[in-house]
């Protein structure tokens, strides 16, 4: 009956790993960007472009009220949800959070393959994003390592996740 918090980086794969887990364990999902876009009935990079990433994170740290607590539910998070205002506590003290952990090496190729656009990164050159993806994932990990778990690795191994939730839930 749980609320399970997918936490990570833009790429780390926190929707798709969502929606398998949560058919997997027979879970709702949320997902908060997704969210966000229905109850505006915008996009987030239109929410960026007009007005501003501070209200985008405004926005961002209301509809995760909105739904925290959740219970049965798995929520994938945005890149940013954990370090902004006091969002990583209120998940934790809510429910299980699951920082999806990849290298910024590995970051940069699966964002450099994705077609979902994404505000912070639009228009960056392969050695802009990569210098990007580096220094801003040294500044977030502090705020993903207050994650109660960490999975490590490209391909995330669903039958692991979720035997290791299993006595957690
Ligand atoms: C952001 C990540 C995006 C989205 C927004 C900001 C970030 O979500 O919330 O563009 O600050 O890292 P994804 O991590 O799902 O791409």
């Amino acid at each position: 009956m749980a609320t399970i918090y997918l936490i990570g980086f833009m790429g780390s794969g926190k929707s798709s790993t969502g929606k398998r887990l949560a058919k997997k364990l027979n879970y709702n999902f949320i997902d908060l960007d997704k969210l966000i876009e229905s109850d505006y009935q915008t996009t987030i990079a239109d929410v960026f472009k007009e007005r501003g990433e501070r209200e985008f994170r405004n926005i961002e740290h209301n509809t995760l009220k909105k739904i925290i607590g959740r219970p049965n539910t798995i929520i994938a998070c945005g890149g940013g949800t954990p370090c902004f205002f006091d969002n990583i506590e209120l998940m934790n003290n809510s429910g299980i959070t699951i920082y999806l952990k990849l290298s910024a090496k590995t970051l940069c190729e699966r964002l450099l393959e994705s077609k979902n656009p994404r505000p912070l990164i639009v228009d960056k050159s392969k050695a802009e994003l990569e210098k990007f993806v580096s220094d801003l994932l040294d500044k977030r990990e502090d705020f993903y390592h207050k994650a109660s778990y960490i999975v490590k690795g490209k391909t995330m191994n669903l039958k692991a996740l979720q035997e290791f939730l299993s006595d957690k839930i």
